[in-house]
């Protein structure tokens, strides 16, 4: 897990902060490490998760590397677009939209996978017999927290299974024509079992549709967080997906294609967010080491209690101390508990490692905040790719009716 402190250090000096820096060779490295695990299954396509990381900086150079796009609103169809992406290879997953965003999709012609018999019954009214791709609640508890474990019995998303038989039915009228299936069954999944409980389902309900060409598979690997920690195997990913499709050709002499969606995978590790250090607070038994940011510029730790492996760019090889790490916000905004970190003294710069997935993407203004600038590390040089939001950024669109 190799950073290079120097640079990251002159980044906070040229551009203040706090900051998010993306190394974008560790996207380099992720894809190559996906395509080795996955060399032996031919017919794959990549679509990167749009939410985790949504700058057109970076989805520019995600869309150089020859990848689609997996995107959740209308916006991030048009973002994809903009940026490059071929219309045929950004799949539009919405749920619970309103069926004129749908409609805006396929006139923008990129391809739609639908989550309820609802939405799909209006989509045969206007598309009859249109290839469509659809989303399936395989009834799987997969992820790291409740959050993020979306392929369960209880979860809003995807056609339950109880289900199929209306849309075996609506393929059978010709109403519909089922190409796709796919399945996202959470994010940060470590388990070999629970990928595989996925994968088996999607392959078994595959086999009742006859239009079937590709599987999505969705996003959900696991990376590691800090040093020794789990992560998905994905040589043993890519074997039980093998096996599957080894399977499905024997009994329906069909190849099928495949689709992932990886968001986290891509690029979390290639993201850094960079704060300073205004005071070390001492109270009571605690010593809060006091950052010139919140939750409002990086929610993961207190919306999912995630851990971020923090290093003191100032100051890193010194003795460690426990400190709690923790934002401006008027309320508890905890970065990291009694944590041990080198030596910190006020006006450090502290950088927070595996920001790059849903770091800025959920970012907000809460408490008048301005948001942070983006950098990009590419070829060794610095860029900026986003500007610090400036005072009149806070109040453009408001309306002063007095
Ligand atoms: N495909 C679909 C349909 C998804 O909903 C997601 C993520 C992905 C792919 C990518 O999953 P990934 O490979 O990144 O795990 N904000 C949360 C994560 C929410 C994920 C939502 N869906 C977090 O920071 O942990």
């Amino acid at each position: 897990m190799y950073m290079d402190i120097k640079k990251l250090k002159k980044a906070a000096q040229i551009y203040g902060t706090p900051l998010y820096v993306y190394d974008l060779s560790v996207i380099d490295r992720q894809l190559k490490k996906f395509k080795v695990a996955f060399n032996k299954i031919n017919n794959y396509q990549i679509h990167f998760a749009a939410k985790a990381l949504s700058n057109i900086s970076i989805l520019k150079y995600i869309n150089s590397l020859g990848l689609g796009l997996d995107a959740v609103s209308i916006e991030e169809v048009k973002i994809g677009i903009r940026c490059g992406f071929k219309k045929e290879e950004i799949l539009f997953t919405p749920n619970g939209v309103n069926f004129s965003e749908i409609r805006e999709a396929v006139s923008l012609g990129v391809k739609i996978n639908l989550d309820s018999v609802e939405s799909l019954k209006d989509f045969s009214n206007s598309y009859p017999n249109q290839p469509v791709s659809i989303r399936i609640n395989p009834g799987v508890y997969a992820g790291g927290n409740e959050n993020i474990s979306v392929g369960h019995l209880n979860s809003k998303f995807g056609i339950p299974e109880e289900r199929l038989d209306e849309i075996l039915e609506m393929e059978l009228d010709k109403k519909i024509k089922v190409t796709t299936l796919h399945i996202h069954t959470g994010s940060d999944i470590i388990k070999d079992n629970d990928f595989q409980l996925g994968i088996k389902k999607i392959f078994s309900i595959a086999h009742n549709f006859n239009n079937i060409e590709t599987i999505d598979l969705g996003g959900g690997i696991k990376i590691p967080y800090f040093e020794g920690d789990t992560e998905t195997d994905l040589d043993n990913y890519a074997k039980i997906i093998k096996d599957e499709l080894k399977k499905f050709k024997s009994k329906k002499g069909k190849d099928l294609k495949l689709i992932f969606e990886p968001g986290k995978f891509l690029v979390s590790d290639s993201g850094y967010f960079i704060t300073k250090v205004n005071y070390l607070k001492k109270s009571n038994k605690n010593t809060f080491v006091q950052v010139d940011s919140g939750f409002n510029h990086f929610v993961r730790p207190t919306l999912y209690k995630s851990f971020h492996d923090i290093i003191n760019l100032s100051n890193p090889n010194d003795e460690k101390f426990e400190y709690s790490v923790v934002g401006y916000i008027c309320e508890k905004d905890t970065f990291a508990e009694k944590r041990k970190i080198s030596k910190i003294s006020s006006g450090d710069i502290l950088c927070f490692r595996n920001s790059g997935a849903y770091g800025f993407s959920m970012t907000s203004n809460y408490n008048s905040r301005l948001k942070p600038s983006e950098l990009c590390i590419h070829n060794n040089e610095i860029k900026e790719i986003r500007k610090r939001e400036e005072f009149d950024d806070l109040l453009y669109g408001q309306i002063d009716i007095f």
